[in-house]
């Protein structure tokens, strides 16, 4: 099998596999990040996911930022959210378990009515899905009639509902390219939508809701083309310009990778700036050695894994505190107490079904 750390690759069936098999492959992959000790009892949780997994006709998704233990074992498919998305679209299985967060479960709910769609925990929630409602977004469609909205991936099922179209990090900019319009509303990740608004030469504004009212600040440019709202990814966020300018004082030969969820300073500080996947195979591509990733940390971790060769320099101190709720114990229990289920409202998910679908055709 391909050690590389491949998004579409169909992980081989290993429900034949004895527990001793599976703890040595997990050895050979994962010790240099996991300790023996832990490797020893995932394994046994391994082997029960796999063999639930058959039994029960599920798909595992895995998103590039579980940890290495989970990622490399149970997922049929890993990536970033837009491919994770696309397997979600495509899959014939019965039983989609998502090793992600919420927004991802229901981006998968929202494709396939008709299975059932189990997220992990019920705490894997995100910071950019919490900063927006679909009553922001009515608002903002009142102030700005006829302007097309974009909405990153990153939010609930009733926000997609009032948008037009999705985007994720990885198409934000052929998204809006796509539209065709002077101006758009983007939302609701302040920085993706400078980064998209400095990479597409555009204006951006931010209005503030004032009263209940939605306003625009009074030195607003008259020629404004995005319009901004002000989420953060509470993990991205954290890095700064300092953080680079340290790295590469103390490894003069890193090269800096940036999520666009990073602020348009990290990024123009960087060397490269993609979604999860885009980073992982820019490491994977590159004849350079040492790489700091500017991203959640466990992805560090399954580069290394199945890249030994690379060195990867990551600030760890930050983590993404819904992503961590994934567990192989409670993947385990997913399975067996078929939970949690993920619903959308029909009414909704037929509406936001469209702006997904939107982008799918897009790529
Ligand atoms: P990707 O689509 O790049 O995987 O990003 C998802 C995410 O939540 C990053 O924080
Ligand atoms: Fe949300 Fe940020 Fe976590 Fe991604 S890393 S799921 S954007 S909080």
């Amino acid at each position: 099998m391909d050690t590389k750390l491949e998004s579409t690759i169909e992980v081989e069936k290993p429900s034949t596999r004895t527990v001793e098999e599976i703890y040595q492959e997990m050895k050979a992959k994962l010790h240099d990040v996991v300790p023996e000790f832990e490797l020893r009892y995932k394994a046994e949780l391994v082997k029960e996911i796999l063999e639930l997994k058959a039994e029960k006709n599920a798909v595992i998704l895995g998103h590039n930022y579980m940890e290495p233990a989970l990622f490399h074992t149970i997922p049929d498919f890993k990536g970033d959210s837009l491919e994770l998305a696309r397997k979600a679209a495509a899959t014939d299985k019965d039983i989609i378990v998502f090793c992600g967060v919420k927004f991802m479960a229901e981006t998968a709910k929202i494709l396939n009515p008709d299975k059932t769609v189990l997220l992990p925990s019920d705490k894997a929630g995100c910071s950019l899905a919490e900063s927006i409602t679909a009553e922001d977004v009515r608002q903002l469609k009142a102030r700005f009639p006829g302007v097309p909205v974009v909405t990153y991936i990153n939010t609930y099922a009733e926000v997609k509902a009032e948008s037009d179209i999705c985007c994720t990090s990885s198409n934000a900019v052929k998204v809006v390219e796509s539209l065709k319009s002077d101006t758009i509303i983007f939302l609701p990740d302040e920085y993706l939508a400078k980064n998209v608004a400095r990479e597409t030469g555009k204006h951006i504004i931010f209005p503030v809701v004032r009263n209940g009212r939605m306003e625009l600040p009074a030195d607003t440019e008259l020629d404004y083309q995005i319009i901004g709202w002000r989420g953060r990814c509470e993990v991205h966020e954290k890095f700064t310009v300092d953080d680079v300018k340290n790295a590469r004082r103390q490894f003069p030969d890193v090269v800096v990778l940036a999520h666009p969820e990073c602020s348009p300073e990290v990024v123009e500080a960087a060397d490269f700036s993609g979604s999860t996947t885009a980073m992982v195979r820019y490491v994977e591509k590159s004849p350079a050695r040492r790489f700091l990733l500017l991203t959640e940390c466990s992805m560090g971790d399954n580069i290394i894994a199945a890249n030994p060769d690379k060195e990867i320099v990551r600030l760890c101190s930050v983590r993404c505190p819904h992503m961590n709720q994934i567990t192989l114990e409670d993947t385990l229990k997913a399975l067996q107490l078929n939970q949690y289920v993920i619903d959308v409202p029909e009414p909704i998910r037929v509406r936001a079904l469209r702006a997904v679908q939107r982008m799918l055709e897009i790529g």
